[in-house]
């Protein structure tokens, strides 16, 4: 996939991972279109970027959905590349009472694989028109093994993996290829609440999807991601293990 000279539209693209990329994206002569719940945000980050246009948009919402789909159409018939980077992670407890498990999974369900399915389909037809195009999602290392404290989040990033990898088979014979971008912790305002300040800089993953687009290498597993692939495919119980080591060590502290 060529990495200059495409049009990308970027769900969630005024902080964090998805800043990062419209920052490296634009300056290797891409045009972004990046979209955001918030005017300022995204005024900020056109402030900081050239050859970008900003959306207003939220995507868990079907109206604003079906309002940027026909922006699209009509200004930017030439899109290729669609980056669904926007997520919701709620972190707590499923023994907790005081959380309504089943509204937390519905909220993050919708941002991070219904909304994204929505998405992908309206714009296939754009995409298809295209000489090359393709779809990035962005899951994350939860999406092959849970973390207990995100875990309804962790339920739908792996149902986005598995989203992800029928839609790469369904769309094989075409011009469009799909990526999936596994993230393992990062430092952005997303990650706070689990210790995001430990995490790589956003600029690596940032780095790793420009290199795996240009690689075609569809399943990009950035940093400690890799690590527990490949633990996983040994000993799903290691993987699980590593993945929450330190509730362990805090059960521990308490059995002690
Ligand atoms: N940070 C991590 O440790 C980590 C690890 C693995 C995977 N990931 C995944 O990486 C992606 C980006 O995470 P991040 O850490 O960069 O998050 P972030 O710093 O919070 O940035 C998220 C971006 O998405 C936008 N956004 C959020 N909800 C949206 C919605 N409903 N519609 C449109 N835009 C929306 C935000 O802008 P507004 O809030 O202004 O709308 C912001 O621009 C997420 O899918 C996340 O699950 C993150």
């Amino acid at each position: 996939m060529k990495t200059s000279q495409n049009t990308v539209l970027l769900i969630g693209g005024t902080a964090g991972i998805g800043l990062e990329i419209a920052k490296q994206l634009t300056a290797l002569d891409n045009h972004v279109i990046i979209t955001g719940r918030n005017q300022e945000r995204l005024d900020a980050a056109a402030a900081s970027l050239k050859n970008v246009t900003t959306i207003l948009s939220d995507v868990s919402k079907a109206g604003d959905v079906e309002q940027l789909v026909e922006k699209i159409k009509v200004d930017f018939p030439q899109l290729n590349i669609v980056i669904n980077n926007a997520g919701r992670a709620l972190v707590y407890n499923l023994t907790d009472q005081g959380q309504d498990a089943f509204a937390n999974a519905e909220d993050e369900m919708l941002t991070n694989y219904l909304s994204i399915i929505r998405i992908n389909q309206k714009l296939l037809p754009v995409l298809l028109a295209q000489e090359s195009s393709a779809i990035v999602n962005v899951s994350s290392i939860v999406a092959y093994v849970p973390g207990v404290n995100l875990p309804t989040y962790a339920g739908s990033k792996a149902a986005l993996h598995s989203y992800s990898t029928s839609l790469r088979l369904s769309l094989e014979d075409t011009a469009v290829k799909v990526f999936e971008l596994m993230p393992p912790l990062v430092d952005t305002e997303f990650s706070k609440e689990i210790g995001g300040h430990n995490g790589i800089k956003p600029s690596v993953v940032a780095d790793d999807l420009v290199a795996a687009l240009a690689n075609d290498e569809y399943e990009i597993r950035v940093g400690d991601t890799a690590k527990i692939y490949e633990l996983f495919r040994q000993s799903p119980v290691d993987a699980l293990n590593v993945m929450n080591a330190s509730r362990k060590a805090n059960i521990d502290s308490v059995q002690q």
